[in-house]
């Protein structure tokens, strides 16, 4: 397990526990699979994050795609957080939480009439523009609605980091943002209009980045177009660089915060922007798990596969991006060993939690643990299979809560027209 969430998910007596409670006693109560998630992690992830950028004026927005549960942005909204939207729902969902409109940041490049006009309504801090199309819409939408449209150019820095591709977002092949080439005529015209007020500039290099040096890259580029523009008399008074701050989930080391918070402050010193932060991952990944109960453990020729109740429609991260998952005994109880296949249910080869894993041996009924799921987990689930998608359970110290409950057949039927049937 990873340092910083040994505090708050840990083995007592063989047993693994979250904050004060055992997840056996989770599994029982709310059943299997189910995503647990524990408060005390969550908080002790922004009080760190914000303490590592004490010295900056910097707001953190939440990545609400991480985990866009109610209640969590709930609890990072009364810590102190503004929210990273990237959707009408998500703008929704942190309105419906309490954030301040002016604590928003609207992502993302297919942002569409409606979600502009639900943006422009709110009042939100800025609209991250990702194309010389969305800009015009904005101002005409702005206009018809006399409103002023708050934005900010999301530069494409053309940067790699080195990430899975299908996360990694800032080079001249991906489709977001503006190539840097671009980003000051749209400036030019932000700057003519009325109906649009200019707060800075975005960029956002991709997720799960574990080296800083991608992040130094991007933010020089941003500095040197901010330079160009202040020359011309447009100044920038905001600098988000957005996301992607990388968290271990196999051992390896997490992007390293008080060296990216002592090179910001060394280049940042000199200016007047405030800096925003979008992060997701590091603030919930380590703070959830997902908890399967075995269902049968058997062998095809030379392989042996562990069947859990869990599938792909549950956590798809390993099927989607092949990414490695912890997985460990909920209660620990064998010394023995075996290499396995970790499969759920699912009628697809590619529905599976771990390869070749080396675990301890489990017998059917027993339950496992896929670790750092917090993130990216319970908000990537589909009902494939008809399956219902999971119950999710929030930990605070010796207090269980049931935050969603398990989905049933019947409502997933229920919007469905089946006709006469003759
Ligand atoms: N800001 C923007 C504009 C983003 O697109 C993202 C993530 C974030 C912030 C937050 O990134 P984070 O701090 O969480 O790395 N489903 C994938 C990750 C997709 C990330 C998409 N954008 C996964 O499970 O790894």
């Amino acid at each position: 397990m990873s340092s910083s969430s040994q505090e708050f998910f840990h083995y007592r007596d063989g047993m693994l526990f979250c904050e004060g409670l055992p997840l056996g006693s989770l599994a029982e109560k709310y059943g299997t699979p189910a995503y647990a998630y524990s408060q005390g992690t969550i908080l002790h992830n922004f009080e760190r994050l914000r303490e590592t950028l004490a010295q900056l004026p910097a707001l953190i927005c939440y990545s609400v795609k991480a985990n866009s549960h109610l209640r969590i942005l709930n609890l990072l909204r009364q810590a102190g957080a503004g929210f990273d939207v990237v959707s009408g729902g998500e703008l929704t969902r942190a309105l419906r939480a309490g954030a301040a409109p002016d604590t928003v940041v609207f992502s993302g490049v297919g942002k569409t009439q409606d979600e502009i006009d639900a943006g422009l309504a709110a009042g939100i801090l800025m609209f991250n523009v990702e194309s010389a199309g969305e800009l015009a819409l904005i101002e005409s939408r702005a206009c018809a609605l006399q409103k002023v449209g708050r934005i900010s150019i999301r530069v494409n820095p053309d940067v790699e980091a080195d990430t899975h591709p299908y996360i990694s977002t800032g080079q001249m092949i991906h489709k977001f943002g503006v190539p840097k080439e671009e980003a000051s005529e749209l400036y030019r015209r932000a700057a003519r209009s009325s109906h649009l007020k200019i707060q800075g500039v975005a960029c956002h290099i991709g997720s799960q980045i574990l080296d800083v040096e991608p992040f130094w890259k991007a933010l020089d580029e941003i500095l040197a177009i901010a330079g160009h523009l202040a020359a011309e008399g447009i100044s920038l008074n905001v600098l988000d660089l957005g996301g992607g701050f990388g968290i271990p989930y196999g051992g390896e080391s997490p992007l390293d915060l008080e060296r990216l918070a002592q090179g910001l402050n060394e280049r940042l010193r000199s200016s007047s922007m405030k800096l925003i932060v979008e992060p997701g991952r590091t603030l919930v990944g380590n703070a959830g798990v997902l908890m399967t109960r075995v269902l049968y453990v058997k062998r095809n020729h030379r392989k042996n596969f562990v069947v859990v109740d869990a599938g792909m429609n549950d956590l798809m991260r390993p099927s989607l991006y092949g990414s490695y998952h912890e997985i460990v005994p909920v209660q620990k109880h064998s010394k023995e060993r075996i290499q396995a296949d970790v499969v759920g249910p699912i009628c697809e080869s590619g529905d599976f939690f771990a390869h070749d894993r080396n675990l301890p041996s489990v017998d059917p009924g027993d339950l496992l643990a896929v670790l750092t799921a917090g993130a990216y987990g319970f908000v990537l689930s589909s009902n494939y299979n008809t399956r219902t998608r999971p119950a999710e359970i929030l930990v605070n110290g010796a207090q269980a809560e049931l935050i969603r409950a398990r989905e049933k057949v019947e409502e997933l039927m229920a919007t469905e027209e089946p006709g006469t049937g003759q």
